[in-house]
């Protein structure tokens, strides 16, 4: 017996956009207040700039706001208490697969993320195991050698483009911890997942009009080529486990072998589903992390001081300098590096906006919100209210002390979501963070070029258009990634291997 998952959803936007209308129409309360005269030049700030837009709307309007853009009205909720609202008091009135990142479903399927009511609580409890503690330290191995392998080619003097780069190491990892693949091996390096996924996720950069078209050479077209090369990588190694019965750790054994309290299985195409979904959301998210991560580093020299003496205090210095082990990386072990972490999630939220639609009217703030309208929270714009976080574009490591981080209203600091939706890759993407930073900053120090001004895409995730990046001379020579002979993670593979 297969769960049963929801029906699809239409591909066809002007299906949509009719629906769109006739839902507003139907609407039995008012929306709230905002910018509702149809204007191209907000719907292209929407999509261009999104932060300040939204940030100047939540100044003029307060906590929630409709903004019409180009056909919809669209709600936005801000703040501490509206992300409790939606993510926990009140999450039952809202769903995420009719709102406003709908058009995910094209790539991803019926994963975790885009995906409601019984099917994602059963589908989440069936995949809960594979992201406990004992199974994410099992992975650190993982991490932790692909990460060296990466960061030894890393050499003096030399230029890269450090969101590839991390893009690529980041798909690495997910394809071995995720998907049990050998990305050396022959399925692997038929399909190039690290070109591949940029290439289906350029289609929600484009704004609303070429989204919609869909003949040859189209954004549609080419995410959907994409798709198919995917899909053979994805659907390949399916075939190949179910026949051969080989299982390993990795989260694809578990769906295969799945069954929910009343024995229902994953089919072929819903496992599909959940590995898409695992792949793009566990290394997406990562990268633009990482990213944003060296970038401030790189801006703020001041910062690297403090992160090194913990590196040297913690996993030693120079020739002796151990790998990085599970529980050096709970958080606990690096509290330095575990602030710069948190401030980077701040700052640049990958996942920047919660896309929902409710499910029935509601007030919030004084307001009514009609059934089926889209309604968004964003962890970016909360993150950068100065009565939560003054000089919010100030980078700042000590705003995540113990004290100043319980001081915190609930809903306030909310990078993973919450509630029922919590990201279930947060102790993952966590770990391999922490390892590949840790890593990084024993091998090298990174410059940006001069004048470099850093540029944001948002669609579907926050990251920078590139990240040109130097690597100094190693700053304490004869710094090391780490020993794997020096109390590295047991089972670490060796790195010369
Ligand atoms: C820095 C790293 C990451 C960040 C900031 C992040 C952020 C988020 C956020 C904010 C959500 C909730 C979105 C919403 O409320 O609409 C989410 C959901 C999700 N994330 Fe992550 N994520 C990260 C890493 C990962 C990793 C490594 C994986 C997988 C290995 C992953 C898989 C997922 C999945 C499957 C969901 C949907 C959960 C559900 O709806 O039940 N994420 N993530």
């Amino acid at each position: 017996m297969s769960l049963i998952g929801p029906p699809p959803l239409s591909s066809n936007p002007l299906a949509v956009m009719l629906d769109d209308v006739r839902k507003e129409r139907a609407a039995t309360v008012p929306y709230p207040p905002g910018d509702l005269s149809f204007s191209l030049r907000r719907a292209s700030q929407i999509a261009k700039d999104p932060l300040p837009a939204l940030l100047d709307a939540y100044e003029r309007h307060g906590p929630i706001f409709t903004l019409r853009i180009l056909h919809s009205r669209i709600v936005f909720m801000i703040g501490a208490e509206a992300n409790h609202f939606i993510l926990l008091s009140n999450a039952k009135r809202f769903i995420w697969r009719e709102g406003h990142f709908r058009e995910l479903t094209a790539l991803l399927g019926d994963g975790l993320l885009t995906i409601d009511g019984d099917f994602h609580r059963r589908s989440r409890r069936i995949m809960l195991p594979a992201f406990h503690r004992e199974q994410i330290e099992g992975s650190v191995a993982t991490i932790v050698t692909e990460a060296g392998r990466a960061i030894e080619r890393l050499q003096p003097g030399e230029r890269f483009d450090f969101f590839a780069w991390t893009r690529r190491l980041a798909l690495r990892v997910a394809m071995r911890a995720i998907f049990g693949l050998d990305p050396d091996g022959e399925l692997a390096r038929s399909v190039d997942a690290a070109a591949l996924f940029p290439q289906a996720l350029s289609f929600y950069s484009h704004g609303p009009l070429p989204r919609m078209l869909r003949g040859p050479g189209s954004p549609w077209s080419r995410m959907q080529r994409a798709r198919s090369e995917l899909n053979r990588l994805i659907y390949g190694e399916i075939a190949r486990r179910r026949a051969s019965g080989e299982r390993g750790l990795d989260v694809l054994s578990l769906l295969l072998d799945a069954r929910d309290e009343d024995g229902a299985a994953f089919s072929d195409r819903q496992v599909r589903d959940e590995v898409m979904t695992l792949l793009f959301a566990g290394h997406d998210t990562t990268t633009a992390t990482l990213s944003f991560m060296f970038y401030e580093l790189a801006r703020n020299p001041d910062l690297q001081a403090p992160l090194r003496a913990e590196q040297e205090a913690v996993l030693g210095g120079g020739a002796t300098r151990r790998l990085p082990a599970a529980a050096d990386l709970n958080g606990n072990g690096l509290p330095q590096l575990e602030m710069v972490l948190e401030e980077t999630l701040r700052k640049y939220p990958p996942a920047w906006i919660g896309p929902r639609r409710s499910v029935e009217p509601f007030e919030f703030a004084g307001h009514t919100v009609p059934a089926h309208a889209y309604v968004n929270y964003s962890s970016w714009v909360t993150h950068h209210l100065p009565e939560l976080y003054p000089e919010p574009e100030r980078f700042d490591p000590e705003r995540f002390t113990a004290e100043r981080k319980a001081a915190l209203p609930r809903g306030a600091y909310v990078p993973f979501g919450g509630g029922s939706r919590t990201c279930i890759g947060m102790r993952f993407g966590q770990v391999e963070i922490r390892a590949i930073a840790s890593m990084l900053l024993a091998h090298c120090a990174l410059e940006l070029p001069e004048g470099f001004e850093l540029r944001i895409r948002e669609a579907p995730t926050i990251g920078p258009r590139g990240l040109p990046m130097r690597v100094c001379d190693p700053p304490r020579a004869p710094a090391r990634v780490g020993r794997l002979d020096a109390g590295g993670p047991a089972g670490a593979e060796r790195l010369a291997a």
